[in-house]
C-alpha cells in the first residue's frame, strides 16, 4: 500500500507492507536511518520520533497509521545545518559512547524541554524512564539535559 505524509517538514510517500512498523519504513525505504532498531518490542525508546508532536516508539507504529500525519527524527532537529541545542549538549557533557540509545535520548529530551523548559531531576527521570542506555550510567545524559535546559 502507498502512503504519503511529512517527514521533518517534507511530504514524502512510500510503499508499505500492511503490517510494517514506522521504523521500519524511516530506516529501509525512506533513508532515515536515525531511529534505531534495538528491541522492536517497544522497550528501550531508540526508534522514539515524534508523530503529530507526540513521542511515541516507531516500532510500535504501523508505518499505515502514519499516513496523512507528520513525523520528525532525529534527522529532522537540527537547523540550517546546525545540531539542535540537545544534542549539542549530549556531545559536550560527553553523554554519547556508543551511541545507539542517543538519538531516543535526544528526540525525548527535546519533546521533554518542549512541555517543560525547567525540568526537575525527577522530572527528567520519569520523562527518560522508557529509554534505556547500556553505557553511561545516565549520569551525563542528566548532564546534558540539564546543559541543554540552561539549569
Ligand atoms: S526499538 Fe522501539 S522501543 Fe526499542
Ligand atoms: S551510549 Fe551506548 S547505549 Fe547509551
Amino acid at each position: 500500500m502507498k502512503i504519503e505524509l511529512t517527514v521533518n517538514g517534507d511530504q514524502v510517500e512510500a510503499d508499505v507492507w500492511e503490517g510494517e512498523s514506522l521504523l521500519f519504513a524511516l530506516r529501509e525505504r525512506l533513508g532515515l536511518p536515525g531511529s534505531k532498531n534495538a528491541c522492536e518490542q517497544g522497550e528501550c525508546g531508540s526508534c522514539s520520533v515524534l508523530l503529530d508532536g507526540m513521542l511515541v516508539c516507531a516500532c510500535l507504529v504501523l508505518a499505515a497509521q502514519s499516513h496523512g500525519h507528520e513525523v520528525v527524527t532525529v534527522e529532522g532537529l537540527g537547523e540550517d545545518g546546525r545540531l539542535h541545542r540537545v544534542q549539542e549538549a549530549f556531545v559536550e557533557t560527553g553523554a554519547v559512547q556508543c551511541g545507539f540509545c542517543t538519538p531516543g535520548l535526544v528526540v525525548a529530551t527535546v519533546d521533554l524541554l518542549a512541555h517543560t523548559p525547567q525540568p526537575t531531576d525527577d522530572q527528567i527521570r520519569e520523562a527518560l524512564s522508557g529509554n534505556l542506555c547500556r553505557c553511561t550510567g545516565y549520569a551525563k545524559i542528566f548532564d546534558a539535559v540539564r546543559l541543554a535546559a540552561g539549569s
